[in-house]
């Protein structure tokens, strides 16, 4: 992998982890188990890579509606990973934060959530931006009640609205999307940060995601080098 370009910030929708456990006869909760697994050996293979930010797909706003026991399901999957399986990642340096709204989270996945920011936020090799409860259209509701507040408060005027000040008030202050990469074959983006991926290179494998392991990530990043990003501009 010498000499490759390393996009500086790599989105992931884990998509097919239903179809996955499907496939081989078990439920579709053992999918995201399994997914769990591959997302902690991706994460450290970044950091070794040199990627410096992460967005994971891992809860829409919309992922509400599935049937209460698969969402009870990633709730209890989501503490047991924030309160236990990160301790490895916290001694590869790994910082992690949170993308989407807290309403209606339980308490016990928010205090989990809350503790492993706390737990990481000195971390310097790679940011991992958790999308839990989150939809890119509740984000820029979000962000417009916010920004519309502080013009009530007399906080800014129309002027400061600039595209800078959007990026610093969406959930997290964050850069580009470089790379977005959607496993299962399927060619969507369904609400995952439509703003930060306006010049975004997109990846569609395949492979489900409990099999998107680190060749598989290779892979990707060929293709994103053979990829011309002109922004734009004619170069
Ligand atoms: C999409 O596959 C996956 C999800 C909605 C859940 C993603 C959650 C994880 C990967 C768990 C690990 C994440 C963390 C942060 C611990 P799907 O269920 O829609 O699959 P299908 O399209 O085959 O039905």
């Amino acid at each position: 992998m010498k000499d490759l370009l390393i996009p500086n910030h790599v989105g992931i929708i884990m998509d097919g982890n239903g179809r996955w456990a499907q496939e081989r006869g078990l439920p579709r909760t053992m999918g995201h188990k399994h997914a769990t697994g591959t997302l902690k050996k991706l994460c450290v293979h970044m950091v070794d890579l040199g990627v410096h930010y992460c967005s994971i797909y891992a809860f829409s706003t919309e992922n509400f509606k599935r049937e209460k026991a698969e969402v009870e399901f990633l709730m209890n999957l989501f503490i047991t990973f924030f309160n236990k399986e990160m301790d490895y990642l916290k001694k590869k340096n790994v910082k992690v934060i949170f993308s989407g709204r807290r309403e209606p989270l339980p308490e016990k996945v928010l205090e989990a959530m809350d503790d492993i920011v706390k737990e990481t936020k000195d971390n310097t090799a790679l940011t991992l931006n958790v999308c839990l409860n989150y939809g890119s259209h509740a984000e820029i509701v979000d962000m417009t009640k916010k920004m519309c507040e502080m013009y009530k408060d007399g906080d800014i005027t129309l002027d400061d609205i600039t595209e800078e000040f959007i990026e610093k008030n969406l959930y997290q202050d964050l850069p580009p999307l470089d790379f977005v990469i959607r496993t299962s074959g399927e060619l969507r983006l369904s609400n995952f940060m439509m703003y930060q991926a306006s010049y975004a290179e997109f990846y569609f494998p395949k492979v489900y995601f409990p099999d998107f392991n680190n060749e598989e990530f290779d892979k990707a990043l060929l293709v994103f080098n053979k990829r011309n990003r002109r922004f734009g501009g004619t170069k």
